[in-house]
């Protein structure tokens, strides 16, 4: 296998600092109740993970010492919470979105929050992966014809450590086929997936 998979035990200790947790999550949710109530059209592809279990997923990978460095990659930000919520754990954090609206709404939380973390818009998919057509053929809620954002962030795939993403059910082999292919060996993947919680893995 290319891969092993890290089992996340079910109780994790809560982060250290949890007011600045909190605030962001609090903070999120309201933009996100705000902005699914008033926008003109709804974008149907977003829908946010469990902000609470990530926070505490990524301060336990933290903890245990399981990356190989401190790059963090959101693909496909949506709001930008996960990426935000690994930058208050320490990480150098960026989240790629498709959506031009939603990358506006995650750097204007960040701002709000004073927030270190960037985003981007463009796609999380490198623009040389092998037979994209062909693993994407069952794939319907990830955009893939634009362009990736990976030059404009000036780092490739392969520069993180961490990568984290909510695929649509039935989708997660589409992620990991793209981290197998591009990530560095030793680079983690973490996705959430719904009911089933969070998944780790890590390239080998
Ligand atoms: C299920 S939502 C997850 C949002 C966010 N990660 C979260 O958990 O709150 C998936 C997001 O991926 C975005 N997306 C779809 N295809 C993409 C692509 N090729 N590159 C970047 N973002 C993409 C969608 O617009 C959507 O906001």
């Amino acid at each position: 296998m290319p891969f092993e998979q890290i089992a996340i035990p079910d109780i994790v200790t809560p982060p250290g600092n949890p007011s600045a947790i909190i605030e962001i999550i609090d903070h999120a949710n309201q933009r996100i109740d705000d902005y699914t109530k008033s926008a003109p059209s709804i974008i149907h592809n977003f829908v946010h993970c469990d902000f609470d279990l990530t926070a505490l997923t990524i301060h336990w990978i933290l903890e245990n010492n399981l990356l190989t460095g401190e790059r963090f990659c959101e693909w496909g930000s949506g709001f930008g919470v996960a990426t935000m919520l690994a930058t208050a754990a320490g990480m150098d954090a960026v989240g790629i979105e498709i959506e031009p609206i939603l990358v506006k709404h995650s750097q204007q939380l960040a701002g709000e929050l004073r927030i270190d973390s960037r985003f981007f818009c463009g796609s999380f998919i490198p623009h040389d992966v092998t037979d994209i057509l062909e693993i994407s053929r069952d794939v319907e809620h990830v955009t893939i014809e634009e362009d990736d954002a990976y030059q404009e962030i000036g780092q490739e795939l392969s520069d993180f450590d961490l990568v984290f993403a909510f695929p649509w059910p039935g989708e997660s082999d589409f992620f990991e086929a793209i981290f197998l292919e591009c990530a560095a060996t030793g680079a983690c993947l973490l996705t959430y997936r719904g009911r089933e919680g969070m998944h780790l893995i890590r390239k080998l």
